[in-house]
């Protein structure tokens, strides 16, 4: 079936989590090398760009590297680093001919040097751009950022420029490396695990999850669509009755 046709060009998600998971297992059935998946999961982020572009998604975050994937063999670990630094640097022309925004979040300054340098490069050169934002989670984990947050707010506090009446769910918010963003409608994550693996815990609150068995390096235009799909046909109710959905609120 081909999902694309059966979109509402009126209610796309602004912004788009997504689990790239399920590399090694792919590569695995291949009888190749973990790393040879993640390669081959580059070109599924490429069409998957390419998709938010079509149908009008503004924000889109990939989750590439988690706190938690330092523990990974060295081998594979420079293997990603080495990956990440070449896909960015042959992809920044690319991103900005098609109008998309490089950002990242995550604890970068962990991230090698080379790779630091090249991500702060591309960022730089994409900076106009406002097709789309493409917000790479690099060295990401939630428990990290609302640690980073919570400590940026008790110094506030201890320096006298905050009072802890004014810690609100919006001050949050503004501490957080996401402060500029929508937060994302929907999750997405492949390979058939259904857990969060210590992402966007905060953001994600009401956020619709989808989850597929089709591994990332297979994941394709029309399997994104499908997830649209879905998530235009669930009911965001935000804690309301669905009769208060249909009916305007009386005076
Ligand atoms: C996701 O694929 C990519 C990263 C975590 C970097 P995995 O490498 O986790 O693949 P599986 O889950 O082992 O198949
Ligand atoms: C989550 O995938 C992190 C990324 C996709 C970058 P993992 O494969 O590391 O997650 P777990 O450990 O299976 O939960
Ligand atoms: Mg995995």
């Amino acid at each position: 079936m081909d999902y694309l046709q059966s979109i509402n060009q009126s209610s796309i998600p602004q912004h788009v989590a997504i689990i790239m998971d399920g590399n090694g297992r792919w590569a695995k059935q291949q009888g190749e090398d973990r790393i040879f998946g993640h390669h081959e999961g580059v070109n599924s982020v490429r069409e998957i760009v390419e998709a938010c572009g079509e149908i009008g998604v503004k924000f889109l975050t990939l989750y590439a590297f988690s706190t938690e994937n330092w523990n990974r063999p060295k081998e594979e670990v420079d293997g990603l680093m080495e990956l990440l630094v070449g896909t960015i640097s042959s992809e920044t022309k690319n991103l900005n001919d098609k109008g998309i925004r490089l950002e990242a979040i995550g604890d970068l300054k962990s991230l090698p040097e080379t790779c630091q340098n090249q991500l702060q490069n591309s960022i730089k050169i994409t900076s106009k751009n406002n097709k789309l934002t493409l917000i790479l989670a690099l060295s990401y984990s939630s428990k990290w950022e609302i640690t980073n947050s919570l400590k940026e707010i008790g110094n506030k506090i201890a320096a006298g420029t905050l009072s802890p009446d004014e810690i609100t769910s919006e001050l949050i918010d503004s501490h957080l490396n996401t402060r500029l963003w929508p937060n994302p409608e929907l999750m997405i994550r492949t390979s058939g695990e259904r857990r969060i693996s210590n992402f966007l815990l905060w953001q994600l609150a009401y956020a619709e999850f989808y989850f597929t068995d089709v591994l990332w390096p297979e994941f394709r235009k029309n399997d994104f669509f499908e997830a649209i799909v879905s998530y235009q046909n669930r009911e965001r109710r935000f804690g309301k009755t669905s009769d208060q959905l249909l009916t305007p609120p009386s005076k």
